[in-house]
């Protein structure tokens, strides 16, 4: 089951300009958690669907989307689904000390209320590009949704840092992601302490 998320605001206090002076990675949040409407404009930041066909607030190589967003609060871990702007329940309960310890004891993905988990799958992409030029544009492309996350989240009043440092392999397996969805980033976001 799908839960549609609320619409995304167009407008924000800050200017692009302002967001790009204040960002600043966050390592120190607030215990305070995120509505719903906040998880919902940090998402639609990351990969929301804007477009014709699809298109979305980060470019994709090919318009072909490898990127797979999850978002983990205090609550359980969801799947986003950029098409119908909505969430799906993956695991309930709070996983982050399990995350926190396949990520080498990053203390803020024990105190964020939320982390956005950006995996890819390789394969829509090396289909088109090969296995030589594909997973370069996957990076890039993580890159490019992961400083709209960081952007937003900046221009809402919070912190955010992109956290590259974890154990594939554990973060896979205790996320249980789809064997195809290979993380590449966890950004832990919140009220900044
Ligand atoms: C690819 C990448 C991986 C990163 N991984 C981590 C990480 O695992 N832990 C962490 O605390 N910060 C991580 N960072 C954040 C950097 O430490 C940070 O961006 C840098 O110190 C510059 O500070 P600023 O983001 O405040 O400008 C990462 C940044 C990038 C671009």
């Amino acid at each position: 089951m799908i839960d549609r998320l609320p619409d995304p605001q167009s407008t924000g206090k800050l200017s692009l300009e302002e967001a790009l002076a204040q960002r600043r990675s966050v390592r120190e949040f607030r215990p305070d958690l995120l509505g719903e409407e906040q998880i919902a404009q940090l998402l639609w930041a990351t990969q929301g669907v804007t477009g014709e066909g699809g298109r979305r607030t980060a470019p994709s190589a090919g318009a072909l989307y490898p990127l797979e967003v999850y978002a983990m609060t205090s609550e359980g871990l969801y799947h986003y689904h950029p098409h119908e702007h909505a969430l799906s329940l993956v695991h309930s309960g709070d996983l982050r000390r399990r995350l926190y310890e396949a990520s080498l004891n990053q203390e803020m993905i024990l105190q964020a209320p939320l982390t956005v988990v950006l995996a890819a799958v390789y394969e829509r992409v090396t289909v088109k590009y090969g296995r030589a030029r594909g997973p370069r544009y996957v990076y890039f492309e993580v890159g490019h949704a992961a400083q709209n996350l960081l952007l937003q989240a900046t221009a809402m009043g919070l912190g955010a840092v992109p956290v590259g440092a974890f154990r594939d392999d554990a973060v896979k397996v205790m996320l249980d992601l789809p064997a195809d969805h290979e993380p590449l980033y966890l950004i832990p976001v919140g009220y900044p302490r």
